[in-house]
């Protein structure tokens, strides 16, 4: 393991279900990112990108192999220890439903903030400062119920960037947007990842999405197929 690397996976397998009924979703995976880094993995659907993704982001726990993330053995970590992990290192993007309905837009992004601590006027202060650098700061008080796909998007990457995470784990971000809105959620998330040095794992089946990212990894039937340096 190098210096810079964020997030390292080694042999990691993942099965559901027991005895007959068992169904081997991952085989063997392997991924290293190192900080400041964009990671695409792409495949079909169905092919395993976000059972991966849940394992490297410690939503998930693999049937076998091994996530080191910081340098922090996922397997070592009780629910509490990964659950504060996650809330002070790794950002999420997913598809959509990402904002909590009953909170406005700059609470949804003072979230990450007063989870690991921070005074709730300073949290939505900052919240605030977020999402006028997404292009949102009108909407700072709107119900994420009275905003557009593509505006929740935008909030999204906000609050998956407000608490410097480490690495900010993307699965499928634009998937539910126009190729207008999701054209500009993509630039603004790699924008925001790049200018705080974070790592980032996209997960994505649009090539276009993943011709931006350093490294482009292929998944097929819940196994890599092939890694390569893009441009
Ligand atoms: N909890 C689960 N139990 C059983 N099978 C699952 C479970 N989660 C995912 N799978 C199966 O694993 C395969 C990969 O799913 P997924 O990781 O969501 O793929 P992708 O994100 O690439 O579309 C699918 O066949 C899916 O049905
Ligand atoms: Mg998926």
């Amino acid at each position: 393991m190098t210096a810079s690397t964020v997030l390292r996976a080694e042999g990691v397998s993942r099965e559901f279900g027991s005895g007959d009924a068992v169904t081997k979703v991952l085989h063997d995976c392997d991924i290293e990112v190192l900080a400041g880094q964009t990671v695409a993995i792409v495949g079909k659907s169905g092919s395993g990108k976000s059972t991966f993704a849940n394992c490297l982001s410690g939503l998930d726990r693999p049937t076998s192999g091994r996530i080191t993330l910081l340098g922090q053995d996922l397997a070592e970590l009780d629910e509490t220890s990964m659950a504060r992990l996650r809330a002070e290192n790794i950002g999420f993007v997913l598809q959509k439903d990402n904002l909590v309905p009953t909170l406005n837009l700059a609470e949804n992004v003072a979230a990450p903030l007063i989870m690991s601590g921070m005074r709730l006027s300073e949290a939505l202060e900052r919240a605030r400062e977020a999402l006028e650098e997404v292009g949102l700061g009108h909407r700072a008080g709107s119900w994420p119920g009275q905003v557009s796909g593509g505006e929740a998007q935008r909030a999204a990457v906000a609050r998956a960037c407000v608490n410097e995470p480490a690495i900010v784990f993307a699965d499928e971000p634009t998937g539910a947007l126009d190729e207008e809105n999701g054209l500009r959620v993509q630039e603004l998330l790699r924008v925001k990842v790049k200018e705080r040095g974070a790592a980032c794992v996209i997960i994505t089946h649009d090539l276009d999405l993943a011709s931006g990212a350093d490294v482009v990894a292929t998944m097929s039937a819940g196994t890599f197929v092939m890694a390569g340096r893009v441009g």
